[in-house]
């Protein structure tokens, strides 16, 4: 196995954030780690990328232990460059050009000579599907999604083994969401990559994983492939699938079945993501009847 979560926790004062969570990746998988907001997810990609270190528990790189509650950060250094990781909002480097921003993780941890920079660039621009011109654009001239690619392909110069990706699409327009998960995958098909993708969004947690991890308060709820998720019997993944279900059925599919949505209505009843669960449970059925008792059919994988 090449990553192995075991029995990590971790508390901040009171709170216990991360409580006894167990998730695995194998080469060439993508996880997708989905929960609300505040369910820990940013603190547990933190552990990984060996940014936080446990209070109890491990974690293991190829069945090395890399971190415990006693690792120092300076001994997880050699451990860190095996990891790419696309923070959200890209955090690129706004004094420097595009060509810059890729380059500099080169010149810092490679030996490689300016004209192997520079065709890595270019590799690294086209996979993200953008053209060699965007070498002299400044960040500040960039839309958010080519920031994100550009921040993917920064990302992936390095040739990472495991990919991290903290919701990387949260703030793209569904077009662009999209393009980001099919390059995730293109990664993935291309490269065999590893990756890591923490979302709260379901339906790109379909699209791209092969399987799907969901935290609830620190907690692991669901663990397995994708696919299956919509079998859980829990409380808490039923709901969170539910609020998919919900915007699924109202607004995409709308004119497939019998009965105007009028949205005004629908509005207040959706469940919100953000909102606590226990709430959200006897909260009225937004939709009629007839749409919410069909059985659910996740959209196609398109591969
Ligand atoms: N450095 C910290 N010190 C104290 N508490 C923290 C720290 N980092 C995170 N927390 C707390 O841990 C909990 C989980 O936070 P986390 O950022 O992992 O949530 P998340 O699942 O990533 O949410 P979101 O979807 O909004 O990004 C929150 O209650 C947060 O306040
Ligand atoms: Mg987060």
């Amino acid at each position: 196995m090449l990553l192995e979560v075991k029995h990590l926790k971790k508390r901040f004062g009171n709170q216990v954030v991360l409580d006894d969570i167990n998730i695995n990746v194998d080469r060439g998988e993508v996880l997708c780690i989905i929960g609300q907001s505040g369910s820990g997810k940013t603190v547990l990609f933190r552990h990984i990328i060996g940014l936080l270190f446990p209070d109890g528990g491990e974690i293991r790189l190829d069945g090395q232990v890399v971190s415990t509650p006693t690792t120092k950060p300076a001994d997880f250094d050699r451990h860190r460059k095996r990891f790419g990781i696309l923070f959200q909002g890209a955090a690129l480097f706004d004094s420097m050009n595009v060509g810059e921003n890729l380059a500099f993780p080169l010149r810092e941890h490679t030996t490689l000579t300016t004209k192997d920079i520079n065709k890595t660039i270019g590799e690294a621009l086209e996979m993200v599907g953008l053209k060699e011109e965007f070498k002299a654009k400044m960040p500040s001239e960039l839309s958010g999604g080519m920031r994100s690619r550009v921040g993917l392909a920064r990302a992936i110069v390095m040739k990472p083994e495991i990919m991290l990706y903290d919701e990387p699409t949260s703030a793209l327009d569904p077009i662009m969401t999209d393009k980001i998960n099919d390059l995730i995958i293109s990664l993935k098909d291309r490269l065999n990559m590893t990756s890591i993708v923490i979302s709260h969004d379901i339906g790109s947690a379909y699209k791209v994983a092969d399987k799907i991890a969901m935290i609830h308060e620190g907690k692991i709820i669901f663990n397995g492939p994708s696919a299956e998720i919509r079998w859980s019997r829990n409380l808490y993944v039923q709901q969170f699938l539910r609020g998919y279900r919900e915007r699924f059925y109202a607004f995409d599919q709308e004119d497939k079945y019998s009965g105007q949505a009028d949205i005004s209505k629908i509005k207040p009843g959706r469940p919100s993501r953000k909102g606590g669960a226990q709430q959200e449970q006897n909260a009225p059925l937004s939709v009629p009847i007839d749409i919410a008792n069909k059985k659910f059919e996740m959209p196609a994988r398109p591969r």
